[in-house]
């Protein structure tokens, strides 16, 4: 099993404005996309074998809306590769672990992920991402 951060998410008002700050440390943004599903739009800076995640809300009900609400900007989850995120999903059930949804849903990149809930994890928001089968992360 390849355990190791894929990506650190965080929750930021603007990626405009805070690419500012992590261009001027010489990283670059990967690609920027937006995932409907969850009313964000993402953009991916690539951190030697890691990548940070920025999360910029496009809809005032979204999960990031409401985190940066509550919160202010700052770390709004880890991310975690899973080579089988279905396979995660099981083990950490049977396990008794709580998963915020159902059953792993599509991310971004053309990942699966699925989220375990902080009341699980030491307060910390964990994702499990697979990545899609034709992206070498
Ligand atoms: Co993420």
């Amino acid at each position: 099993m390849n355990r190791r951060i894929d990506h650190i998410g965080l929750a930021v008002p603007s990626i405009a404005e805070a690419l500012r700050f992590w261009s001027a440390l010489g990283l670059a943004v990967d690609h920027v996309e937006e995932v409907p599903q969850e009313g964000v739009r993402v953009a991916m800076i690539r951190v030697g074998e890691s990548r940070i995640e920025l999360l910029e809300p496009t809809r005032p009900d979204s999960a990031v809306a409401k985190f940066l609400a509550g919160r202010g900007p700052g770390i709004h989850h880890l991310c975690l590769a899973s080579d089988d995120v279905a396979a995660d999903d099981a083990r950490l059930r049977a396990a008794g672990v709580e998963l915020v949804r159902a059953a792993p849903t599509p991310g971004a990149g053309g990942s699966r992920v699925q989220f375990v809930h902080p009341r699980s994890a030491g307060g910390v928001l964990v994702e499990l991402a697979q990545a899609s089968p034709g992206e070498a992360s």
